[in-house]
């Protein structure tokens, strides 16, 4: 056969070529265009051909070679585009994009914490209603019948009832009607703690919200003192801001406890040496706590001479505040998402 017709021949080789995979392809590019490809051997055979002939021989050589290169290349993009097709169909379960993963709301994150420090103390969640009666917000609770919390100022009323003040229904203004509803159902030990939202009519500020949240404790035993209550805070407070925390409890007033205190902590912000978040005084208020009253114990049916109990009431705002130095209350409800992915790292 003349070196012509090979060349013929190769050329109709060449525009039936077929690869189904990479693999195959770069076989074929080795095969017709690599170093020891048929391409280069033709070149060798090139030199003998006749001073004559060279410039035909010459250009179909050539046009051997373009259509090895094109042939290969457009194998190449038909690889390539039924590969993406392809993948398509293997990835049909596949997000379009990135699913981007909300985070926990520093509220939430407070209050996790908080049951998590109270649980490993012994103590089990309880739940109440946000609507609820006065009887159990504060009838129960042995709060006086002209008690100005009992006033619209002050409180969001449902429904009113002139003939008997108990049986108006309200937006519960603290956690401590959960006490009640526990007590009037459960005979000691008692040991819970009751997350929630409460309701007051206030006006918004940075200071002041009309609701927030608070986590309510409960213990009532036989022999409950208040040092017990002081260890069970101190530990709260040291596991929640750190051991060298130090507590204060000054004495207060609540209807249903007695005697009554408020605890501060030594303020984490400034480390205790003053600044505007502590009013420059190193303490900072972070919860109502006391003796249960016995009052409240009888009033929901557990026997005063038989039990004692100890209660406590904190703002999980209040907490926020110090553990994330967030001096605004309104960021906590305004839904700002350049607010909530701040903590989209914290778990
Ligand atoms: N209920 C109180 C409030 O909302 C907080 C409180 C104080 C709860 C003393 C208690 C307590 O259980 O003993 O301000």
């Amino acid at each position: 056969m003349s070196l012509k017709e090979n060349i013929q021949d190769l050329l109709k080789e060449v525009s039936q070529l077929k690869a189904e995979n990479e693999k195959e392809l770069e076989e074929l590019r080795i095969k017709y265009l690599s170093k020891k490809g048929v391409i280069t051997e033709l070149m060798k055979d090139f030199r003998n051909v006749p001073n004559e002939e060279k410039r035909e021989i010459g250009m179909c050589i050539n046009q051997l070679k373009t259509e090895a290169q094109n042939k290969i290349n457009s194998i190449r993009e038909s690889l390539q585009q039924n590969g993406a097709q392809s993948d398509t169909r293997l990835d049909l379960t596949r997000t379009a994009y990135p699913i981007a993963l909300g985070s926990r709301h520093p509220l939430t994150l407070v209050k996790n914490e908080i049951i998590d420090i109270f649980s490993r103390l012994g103590f089990c969640l309880a739940d109440g209603p946000e609507v609820e009666d006065d009887l159990h917000v504060f009838t129960k609770m042995n709060f006086a019948a002209d008690h100005p919390a009992r006033d619209m100022q002050d409180t969001f009323f449902i429904e009113t009832n002139p003939n008997e003040v108990a049986k108006n229904i309200i937006l519960r203004s603290h956690t401590s009607s959960v006490q009640a509803r526990v007590m009037e159902t459960t005979q000691p030990p008692i040991r819970i703690i009751c997350p929630g939202r409460v309701y007051r009519n206030e006006t918004i500020t940075a200071r002041a919200h009309c609701f927030f949240h608070q986590i309510e404790g409960l213990y009532v035993d036989e022999n409950v003192s208040f040092k017990d209550l002081k260890q069970v805070l101190l530990l709260f407070a040291q596991e929640m801001f750190g051991k060298d925390t130090k507590i204060r409890l000054r004495p207060s007033y609540f209807p249903f406890t007695e005697p009554s205190a408020e605890m501060d902590i030594s303020c984490d912000i400034c480390g205790g040496v003053g600044c505007s978040f502590c009013k420059n005084t190193g303490w900072v208020e972070i919860l109502g706590c006391g003796m249960v009253h016995p009052n409240v114990l009888e009033l929901c049916g557990i026997d005063s001479k038989k039990y004692k109990g100890y209660a406590f009431g904190l703002g999980i705002e209040r907490i926020t505040n110090l553990k994330y130095k967030i001096s605004d209350l309104r960021l906590f409800s305004e839904n700002d998402k350049r607010f909530l992915e701040e903590f989209t790292s914290v778990n």
